[in-house]
């Protein structure tokens, strides 16, 4: 498998990690990304989309994720995005509990349902066969109650390359904590490499994990939106502490990343605000900024005014 021990990965995050944030968390010392969660029946029906698929060779070893409910479908998803775009991996979501993807029956759903699970693997590990890449899975414990052997087995049987597990129910959503226990109990299971995912606070957290649970790789979520320097952190093992000017210098860099893929600046624009949102949090400047950049018309006006701040809080 492509993975290897030590690793550490930007989680996939709806609405954040397209392409711009991956390049930044890659450049940062991230060592591979994923991609959000993509409907395989969309794609099917209305192709990839390129506003989550799109990806540059920086951006690699990147992971297409995708979701689904029906294995034919999911399969014929599969092949699409293996001939298209040729990705180091393709990841199948058996995680996401929000109610709207729950009621299709999808992702997070199947999980009380692992004959489905081990059909998906084995359908899709067979179209991917001739293009020789590797098919991972990012689980949960199970969706209301804790299935999680059963959930393995049917992925390792199925064929998996690599399981990334978040050790929360589907139901808990994010509340309660990751049980890193759960990633210790998968990886003395599984003869594949296991992801552990969730609740990494800081650079020494992924040390922890590492340690305590014998993961492969460490997947960094929610922190590496408020401060992506964590995978240097990791790497250099000390702190880094970003100053104001130097995040809203990398909003302007993610922005002008996103106008290459996005529909339009003024949608790159709109949709930049929660990235913004992320990477100021915490300043006493916070307010003023997203008070005034949040509620600005037009893109170049935007651009024009986040300049501006760049400038101002330059000490
Ligand atoms: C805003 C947001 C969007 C997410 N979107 C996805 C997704 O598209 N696919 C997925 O597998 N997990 C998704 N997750 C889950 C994360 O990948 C990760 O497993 C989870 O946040 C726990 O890790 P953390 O504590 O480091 O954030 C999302 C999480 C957040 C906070």
């Amino acid at each position: 498998m492509v993975i290897k021990r030590g690793e550490v990965i930007l989680a996939p995050m709806a609405g954040y990690t397209h392409s711009a944030y991956r390049r930044l968390a890659r450049r940062l010392g991230a060592d591979r990304t994923y991609t959000e969660l993509i409907s395989a029946p969309g794609i099917l029906h209305r192709g990839i989309p390129k506003k989550y698929a799109f990806f540059t060779n920086e951006e690699r070893p990147i992971h297409i994720q995708i979701f689904g409910r029906n294995p034919q479908e999911i399969a014929e998803a599969a092949l699409k995005i293996a001939k298209e775009l040729k990705p180091d991996a393709i990841d199948i979501n058996f995680g996401c509990s929000v109610p709207k993807v729950l009621k299709t029956g999808a992702a997070g759903k199947l999980l009380e349902n692992p004959n489905v699970i081990k059909e998906i693997t084995k359908e899709v590990k067979e179209v991917l066969k001739p293009f020789d890449i590797p098919l991972t899975a990012k689980i949960r414990l199970g969706l209301e109650k804790d299935n999680l052997e059963q959930i393995a087995e049917a992925l390792i049987e199925g064929g998996i390359d690599a399981i990334a597990l978040h050790p929360r129910l589907g139901k808990q959503g994010y509340a309660g904590t990751a049980n890193w226990k759960r990633l210790a109990d998968l990886k003395k299971i599984s003869p594949v490499p296991i992801i552990g995912s969730g609740d990494v606070k800081n650079w020494r957290d992924i040390e922890k994990m590492f340690e305590t649970t014998d993961v492969d790789a460490v997947m960094v979520g929610r922190k590496a939106l408020s401060h992506p320097w964590i995978f240097t952190e990791y790497r250099l093992k000390k702190d880094i502490k970003v100053p104001l000017s130097k995040r809203l210098e990398t909003v302007l860099q993610i922005l002008k990343w996103m106008f290459e893929y996005y529909p339009s600046p003024e949608k790159a624009c709109f949709e930049i605000r929660s990235i913004l949102v992320q990477l100021i949090k915490g300043f006493e400047q916070s307010r003023e900024i997203k008070s005034t950049l949040m509620t600005l018309k037009g893109c170049k006006n935007f651009v024009a005014l986040l300049k501006e701040f760049i400038e101002k809080f330059t000490d």
